[in-house]
């Protein structure tokens, strides 16, 4: 097997984004040795309906962010809360779970910041929404590689993680019987775990209980899972979309646009708005607004890997289930929510603290940080021949442009000591960063012990 240790079965799965031709069925798929297989489909969830029912009953219409943070995160019966929606037998599949060079590169990119920054002693890798943990344990086998680079730093891993299932998932995946749930409630931190390498691993259900420091974020498809506003402009000027009881079916719910202007309405559209509907998560950007305050006073650097676009859309809430578009007042709780990132936003709410590059496309970001040297690296030591398959299966996946390759974007964000260190031996990860330090590429890496 070389070194392709782990390897993910999957015979049918969907991506999550808006690619109805996507949708196709997989067979003989990379099979990861961490994944845990579920074979519970996510049944009709009458609590939520119910739930929602009688919230409104008493307090009327409710945003569509309330709406969406009840279905995904509450705390009884929120769909997060309770499934573990990724991979063949759940919902949606995503890029760490295809293939592992995906999370090698991350890897990488965290290695070199850290290796930018000077090698600070204490380095933390905080994972934001790590889905089955895939990501982070793809980021810890890179790092167990690099140990003569990494010499003498303190790593630990710290995952923002709203789910107690997917928390014992990551748990299972990253530390196998190692680890322990925190008893009270109170407790910022509720588990922690030690990796076979030795890795503390912690887990929290807010960014700001992280400790701070030195930090390198990741947050792959997390902020498109984050609760939107909608506002829908009219006559009288920019409304809110929210969802109410159909009163033709007091067990269906619908979208109604609120007739006077909300708290949201009136305080999140840019006075400039051109388009006719604008979705907002103002959520995001109180989180990216955090990341930015941390990388600027603690060092460190954020990734932010989504789908989405610039500004430019409307109407992106879609719901999925069982790999299929679902209506979003559908059966609540039962399905997947999402929205399309709005990154001219999130670089928005950045501010001037840090310097963001990007977004730029994950083709252009994996091609630039050396998957084609990865590929071939790892083809060069595995012989079978369905392995094989499955590596170049998933390299096409993840670059092409027609698949995931153009329509997911990578925005960095980045301290700005970072422009001020020009250094030759560094590769050209974001092309439009002038005179800055680019992250060394899987080249530089393989020499230094990657294998
Ligand atoms: C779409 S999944 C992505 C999982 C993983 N990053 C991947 O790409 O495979 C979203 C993840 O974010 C978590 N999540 C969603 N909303 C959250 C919130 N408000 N706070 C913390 N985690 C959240 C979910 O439980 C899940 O782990």
């Amino acid at each position: 097997m070389g070194t392709i240790q782990k390897m993910i079965n999957i015979s049918r799965a969907s991506v999550r984004f808006l690619a109805p031709s996507l949708n196709a069925q997989w067979t003989g798929m990379l099979n990861r040795s961490c994944s845990s297989s579920s074979s519970e489909k996510q049944a009709p969830n009458p609590s939520m309906l119910r739930h929602l029912v009688s919230k409104i009953t008493a307090t009327g219409p409710i945003t569509v962010a309330e709406y969406m943070r009840e279905v995904l995160t509450n705390p009884v019966s929120g769909y997060y809360v309770k499934n573990d929606m990724l991979g063949a037998d759940g919902d949606f599949i995503t890029s760490p779970e295809i293939s592992q060079i995906f999370g090698e590169l991350l890897g990488i990119w965290c290695v070199s910041e850290w290796m930018a920054a000077g090698k600070p002693k204490a380095f933390q890798v905080v994972e934001l929404g790590p889905g089955r943990g895939s990501l982070t344990s793809d980021i810890l086998r890179v790092f167990g590689q690099l140990q003569s680079v990494l010499c003498g730093a303190s790593v630990s891993v710290h995952l923002v993680e709203v789910s107690p299932k997917l928390s014992e998932v990551q748990a299972h995946c990253l530390a196998g019987e190692n680890t322990q749930v925190c008893v009270s409630d109170e407790e910022s931190v509720y588990r922690t775990g030690t990796t076979h390498t030795g890795v503390p691993v912690s887990w929290y259900r807010r960014i700001d209980d992280v400790p701070r420091g030195f930090s390198i974020f990741l947050a792959h498809e997390f902020f498109d899972a984050l609760p939107i506003h909608k506002f829908q402009r009219t006559e009288k000027g920019w409304r809110e979309v929210m969802v109410d009881i159909d009163p033709d079916k007091p067990d269906k719910l619908r979208f109604v646009v609120f007739p006077a202007p909300t708290l949201a309405s009136t305080t999140l559209i840019q006075a400039d708005e051109q388009r006719e509907h604008v979705e907002v998560c103002a959520e995001g950007g109180v989180i990216v607004q955090n990341l930015a305050t941390r990388v600027s006073e603690d060092g460190g650097a954020a990734l932010i890997a989504d789908y989405g676009h610039d500004g430019t859309k409307t109407d992106t809430f879609r719901g999925f289930r069982g790999h299929k578009l679902h209506d979003v007042l559908e059966a609540p709780g039962s399905a997947d929510l999402t929205a399309d990132v709005d990154f001219s936003y999130l670089r928005k709410m950045a501010g001037d603290a840090v310097v963001c590059f990007g977004p730029i496309t994950q083709r252009a970001f994996l091609k630039n940080m050396g998957i084609d040297t990865r590929l071939q690296v790892l083809l060069r030591s595995c012989n079978d021949s369905s392995t094989r398959a499955q590596l170049v299966h998933g390299y096409n996946m993840l670059t092409d442009p027609e698949k995931m390759g153009h329509r997911f974007q990578f925005l960095s964000l980045l301290h700005p000591s970072r422009l001020a260190q020009p250094k030759e031996e560094n590769g050209i990860m974001m092309k439009r960063r002038r005179n800055g330090t680019a992250p060394l590429t899987v080249a530089g890496f393989t020499e230094l012990g990657l294998n």
